[in-house]
This record gives C-alpha cells, sequence and structure tokens, in this order.
C-alpha cells in the first residue's frame, strides 16, 4: 500500500510507529437483551501490560470477549494494529495473534501437558511466527510443566492449570494476550510464578491486556490501569497513581490502603 502522506485525511495524528496495538472505541455490547458495556473505549499501546480492574459484574470479562471477537458488539469498533477487526469471529482474531486465556483455563483434561502445547501450536496464529515460542522453549520456561510433560491435564494443580493456559497461549503465537483472572483462587507463592511468567511473556515482546480483581497484583504489573465500573470506564492512569487514589481504590475495587 502506497503511503500518500496528505494533510487532508482525518484521525491521522498518530505516527504509523505510535498506532496503539489495540483500540477499542465507544463499545456497546451485552447478551440479548441485557446491554453490558455502554459506550467503553480503551488503548493499548505496543509492549504495555494495562489492566482492566472492577468489581465482580462490572463487565470485565465481556470486554475481553468482545475484543476476540466470542461476542460482537452492538456498536462501536474495535482496531487492531490498525485493521478494523470488530467484526471478526475467534478465530479469525486468534489467527492475527490475539490470545485469550479464559478464566476457566480450558486446557484440554484428557490430552498430556505435551498433547495441549502441541496441539496450541498447530492451531496458532499465522502470521505472527516472530512471536511464537517453540513447545521446548515453552518447556525451559515453564520448569513445573516440564516436569510433567507426560500427565494428563487435569492432574495438574489449578496453578500449573493457568500455566499451562498461557504457555500454550504463547505457542500459538500471541501477540496481544488477553489474560482473565490468572491468580483467581490461586495460593499467594503461585501467584507470584503466575506474575513473573507474566513480566516474563512482556519481556518477549507481548501486549498484555489483564484482567484482574487482585488489585495488588494490578498494581505491580501494570503500566496503566482502566477502572470499569457497569460498563464503562470510569478512570485510567498509572499505577502510581492508581495506588494513590483511595476514593477509586475504595469505591471501585473495595480496597482501603
Ligand atoms: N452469558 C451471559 N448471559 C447474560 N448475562 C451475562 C452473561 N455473562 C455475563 N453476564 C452479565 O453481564 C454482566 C457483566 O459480566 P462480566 O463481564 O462477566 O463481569 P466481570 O467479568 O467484570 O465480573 C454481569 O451482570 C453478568 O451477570
Ligand atoms: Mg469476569
Amino acid at each position: 500500500m502506497s503511503d500518500t502522506d496528505t494533510d487532508d485525511g482525518e484521525g491521522s495524528e498518530r505516527e504509523t510507529s505510535e498506532q496503539p496495538v489495540l483500540s477499542v472505541e465507544n463499545v456497546d455490547a451485552g447478551y440479548g437483551e441485557t446491554q453490558v458495556l455502554r459506550g467503553l473505549s480503551l488503548s493499548i499501546d505496543e509492549g504495555e501490560i494495562v489492566s482492566l480492574v472492577g468489581r465482580n459484574g462490572a463487565g470485565k470479562t465481556t470486554t475481553l470477549r468482545t475484543i476476540n471477537g466470542i461476542l460482537p458488539p452492538t456498536s462501536g469498533s474495535v482496531v487492531y494494529r490498525g485493521e478494523d477487526i470488530t467484526s471478526l469471529d475467534a478465530t479469525a482474531t486468534a489467527k492475527r495473534g490475539i490470545s485469550l486465556v479464559p478464566e476457566e483455563r480450558q486446557i484440554f483434561p484428557e490430552l498430556s501437558v505435551l498433547e495441549n502445547l502441541r496441539l496450541a501450536a498447530f492451531g496458532g496464529a499465522e502470521d505472527d511466527e516472530a512471536y511464537a515460542i517453540s513447545v521446548d522453549e515453552a518447556l525451559d520456561t515453564f520448569e513445573n510443566l516440564a516436569e510433567r510433560v507426560n500427565n494428563p491435564g487435569s492432574s495438574l494443580s489449578g496453578g500449573e492449570q493457568q500455566m499451562l493456559a498461557i504457555a500454550r497461549s504463547m505457542v500459538a503465537g500471541a501477540d496481544l494476550m488477553l489474560l482473565d483472572e490468572p491468580t483467581e483462587g490461586l495460593a499467594p507463592y503461585i501467584v507470584q510464578d503466575v506474575m513473573d511468567i507474566i513480566e516474563d511473556l512482556n519481556d518477549r515482546g507481548i501486549t498484555v491486556l489483564l484482567v484482574e480483581q487482585n488489585v495488588h497484583v494490578s498494581l505491580e504489573l501494570a503500566d496503566r490501569n482502566y477502572v470499569i465500573d457497569r460498563g464503562q470506564i470510569v478512570w485510567e492512569g498509572t499505577s502510581a497513581a492508581l495506588e494513590e487514589n483511595r476514593e477509586i481504590l475504595d469505591r471501585h475495587l473495595g480496597v482501603s490502603v
């Protein structure tokens, strides 16, 4: 495509190199008659860890489902690396490198750890080879999994299942990883392991949208945070700013610090 650098076009205030990885613009979405997201907008830049925090039922999971195409928005748009993906389904967004690691983890319980990883490598992103790591590399990164390569997914602990779900996403060539409450229900020392893994994958160039109930995890990992309430973004800022904002922490996150 030719780059005709004219001044009279609209929306050209950003240089291509500064184009956000993801831009969600004024999105409405819901389930049947129930509207959940109301004009929700957020954007994520290359290499960022951005968190989406808010109370139970605020619309966090719905936001991730709207981005990856499981639940198409009823209005507004989702733009990924300059391409309008609003009407694409989950298979099409996965091929572009958008990977949702759902709350329920969705590993294959009857398959071994190795089979789970190989299957992810086989069905992954088409043109994001740059981000894909090999199954061997994944096993080097996830030591717990390496010790259990031949064990069925169902035999893993909650923390190991979360690791396997993240490892599958990396092997599949995730470029933008959407993590839905990755630390939920895990013992504190495993929470730390999962946080280390998220930092590690971000160091490898994967951009992350992290949904968390545990605001302390968000504060530690995220470059920027969005606070969601009843389907709308009500606050946005750095972790340092959020940490100092007692009102937001108390009102929307139920944390007194
Ligand atoms: N499949 C569904 N059908 C109908 N309502 C749903 C469904 N999933 C979620 N909801 C409703 O949408 C709202 C937001 O849910 P969700 O996005 O899961 O919130 P969060 O992840 O922030 O806890 C809640 O009121 C929830 O009850
Ligand atoms: Mg949720």
